[in-house]
């Protein structure tokens, strides 16, 4: 069998709420494997976005361990999570979160450039993304002129 590329054991997460404590998850296990598309499915406040947010290293566990591709990554620095995120794992929000003063085209090619991919590399890997989406026709457009999908 294929090994995970996300792997979550007995992972919990609480936050603080004043003099309170929230435990939005507890004793969690998970794993992804590679092409698996997954749904996580719960009522409000049940902890899926506290779940993703740790998925996607923007969150640290409170206890328990989360490994993408065979490395530990519960224990990772502000800063290490950052590199994380540029380099190795991707996370899109139900809001867009786009840089409204960048075209669609440098909107994508930003991150390449970001993580130190040459400008020209960046510019055309940016265009083939757009391509491959369907989205050749709206490279030059700014955010507000996009739908919301
Ligand atoms: N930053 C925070 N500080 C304190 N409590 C939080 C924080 N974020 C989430 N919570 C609490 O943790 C629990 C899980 O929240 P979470 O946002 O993960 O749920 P959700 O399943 O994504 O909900 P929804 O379906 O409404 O998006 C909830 O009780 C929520 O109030
Ligand atoms: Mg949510």
């Amino acid at each position: 069998m294929m090994s995970a590329i996300l792997k979550f054991e007995a992972v919990a997460k609480n936050y603080k709420s004043g003099p309170s404590i929230i435990h939005a998850l507890h004793e969690t296990d998970f794993e992804a494997r590679k092409g698996e598309l997954i749904a996580i499915v719960g009522p409000s406040g049940s902890g899926k976005s506290t779940f993703l947010s740790l998925a996607g290293a923007l969150l640290t566990p409170s206890s328990g361990q989360i490994f993408l591709n065979g490395k530990d990554i519960s224990g990772l620095s502000k800063k290490e999570q950052t590199e994380l995120r540029l380099n190795e794992i991707g996370f899109i929000f139900q809001a867009a979160h786009l840089v409204p003063y960048l075209k669609v085209k440098d909107q994508v090619s930003f991150i390449g450039k970001r993580s130190g991919t040459d400008k020209n590399k960046s510019d055309q890997d940016s265009l083939d993304l757009l391509n491959q989406l369907g989205l050749e026709a709206r490279t030059h457009f700014y955010p507000k002129d996009l739908s919301r999908g």
